[in-house]
């Protein structure tokens, strides 16, 4: 099997930071035994469901994929009614797992309710560095993703699906193609699915790759072939989408998460609840950590089980300074919340879409808000006020503070102007913007943010 080799856009705003290279990541350093691999620090405390087969099937090769029982869950789906697997993904509580942790078939059942044609969008963009989790779905399992979002087309009624996968993600891009073509030649998708009376095309679009393009309207507006921004809502894109149709947009993972479902709640396949399914989550673990990858983890996990027992912790034994979760435009988390359990909806510990970025002492905290805060700024598409200037005021401000004093007498200014920014913006970008400056100032001193141990 041919290594997926991701460079991953970590390495642009953390200097220093290793390489990555995805599917070679998903396995402890040296050579492992399939038997015994469960007792290795960095499986061990995992729950592999979507990742279960990672490393050991062929991603290129639909009749391995067959042999592994892929497509059994919608051939079993399409026997029953849309209703019924509404009312399945409903009572498993599953959640987008894009970030903002939606119930999905509230989503999917808004936009059943609207006349069709309806449209189905799978969010492949994942532009923000140190996220990799979505790239890894598509690169290792295209075939799942494609069979989930046909469970999820059947369900709400959808006769095309589109992919969009960021353009700057080669591999993830040729394994969707590749899928495709085979799902195609075998009557998986297109004119009367499995021989159903379902007919569903599936098409990939290939985005230009950055932060703000993975926003659902932004993805329609660059499906439609406008200038990729934002749109004001209402009204919602379940109402009023692709060429003002309903639309139901949703992330790489969710879908991934549904074949599972279904399985688990006819009882084939692992027999896994759809519940527990629904409750687990992959968490992307990088930065100044030993065995940087891709985990699948019961949602409760903590930071340092991830980071600490599956990652490895620092190199050379250093001190772990802080973690980076939820993204760019996520919250740096102090040691004192690292055993606090990562559940969807915690404002203080952000879960986001499931990545977790190590600082070691040696890292300048200023340095890493400098970094983060000028990362939003140039992400900013420039559409609304409070994000368009805000962020970069706030980025010029950081960047301008020579030390703890002069960071300790502007901290006033950037908590009310990262308020604004929070509150004002239009979109999620300038809505989190400011989170890495504030959670900064919030949990260390400005004496602990200059501080840097070089050795
Ligand atoms: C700036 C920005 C970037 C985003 N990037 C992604 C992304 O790369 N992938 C993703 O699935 N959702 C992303 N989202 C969230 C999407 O707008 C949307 O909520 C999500 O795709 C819905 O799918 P889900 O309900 O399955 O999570 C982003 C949101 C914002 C504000
Ligand atoms: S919040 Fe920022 S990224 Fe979003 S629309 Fe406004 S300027 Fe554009």
């Amino acid at each position: 099997m041919a290594a997926g080799r991701v460079v991953n856009r970590w390495t642009e705003v953390i200097p220093g930071s290793a390489e990555l290279i995805c599917l070679e990541l998903m396995r402890p350093p040296g050579n492992w035994n399939i038997d015994t691999v469960d007792a290795e620090p960095f499986f061990a405390g995992q729950r592999r469901i979507l990742l279960a087969s990672s490393g050991i099937h062929d991603p290129e090769n639909l009749d391995d994929s067959l042999s592994r029982g892929a497509y059994s869950a919608l051939e079993a789906a399409l026997t029953r009614r849309p209703e019924e697997i509404l009312e399945v993904v409903e009572r498993a509580g599953l959640r987008g797992m894009g970030g903002a942790f939606f119930p999905t078939a509230r989503k999917w059942r808004a936009a059943a309710l609207e006349p069709g044609p309806r449209y189905l969008v799978v969010n492949a963009e994942e532009g923000e560095p140190g996220v990799f989790k979505d790239r890894h779905l598509l690169e290792d399992d295209p075939h799942r993703l494609i069979e989930g979002a046909l469970i999820s087309a059947y369900a709400i009624g959808v006769g095309q699906v589109y992919v969009y996968v960021n353009g700057q993600a080669h591999l993830s891009s040729y394994r969707v193609g590749r899928a495709l073509e085979a799902a195609h030649e075998h009557r998986l998708v297109g004119d009367g699915v499995l021989g159903s009376g379902f007919s569903c095309e599936v098409e990939m679009r290939e985005g230009g790759g950055g932060y703000v393009l993975g926003e659902e309207s932004v993805i329609l507006e660059s499906i439609e072939g406008r200038r990729p921004e934002p749109r004001f809502r209402p009204p919602q894109v379940v109402e009023y989408g692709l060429w003002g149709h309903p639309t139901v947009i949703d992330n790489v993972e969710t879908l991934s998460r549904v074949p599972a479902i279904i399985s688990g709640w006819l009882g084939f396949g692992a027999g896994i609840s759809p519940t527990e399914v629904a409750r687990t989550k992959l968490v992307c673990v990088t930065g100044d950590v030993q065995r940087p990858g891709v985990v699948e983890v019961p949602f409760g996990t903590t930071i340092r089980e991830i980071v600490v027992n599956m990652a490895g912790g620092p190199l050379d034994g250093r001190a772990l300074k802080a973690v980076l979760t939820a993204g760019p435009s996520g919250k740096i988390v102090p040691p004192a919340l690292f055993d606090r359990p990562l559940q969807p909806g915690d404002a203080e510990v952000l879960l986001g879409s499931g990545n977790l970025i190590a600082l070691d002492e040696r890292r300048s905290l200023l340095d890493v808000a400098r970094r983060l805060a000028r990362f939003n700024a140039d992400e900013s598409c420039g559409k609304c006020t409070p994000c368009r200037e805000g962020a970069s005021r706030l980025a010029k401000m950081i960047a301008g503070s020579a030390d703890s004093e002069s960071l300790k007498s502007i901290s006033h200014e950037l908590l009310e102007i990262g308020d604004v920014v929070t509150s004002a913006s239009l979109c999620g970008l300038g809505r989190m913007a400011a989170n890495p400056i504030l959670s900064t100032l919030e949990h260390f001193s400005p004496a602990q943010i200059f501080e840097t141990r070089r050795s």
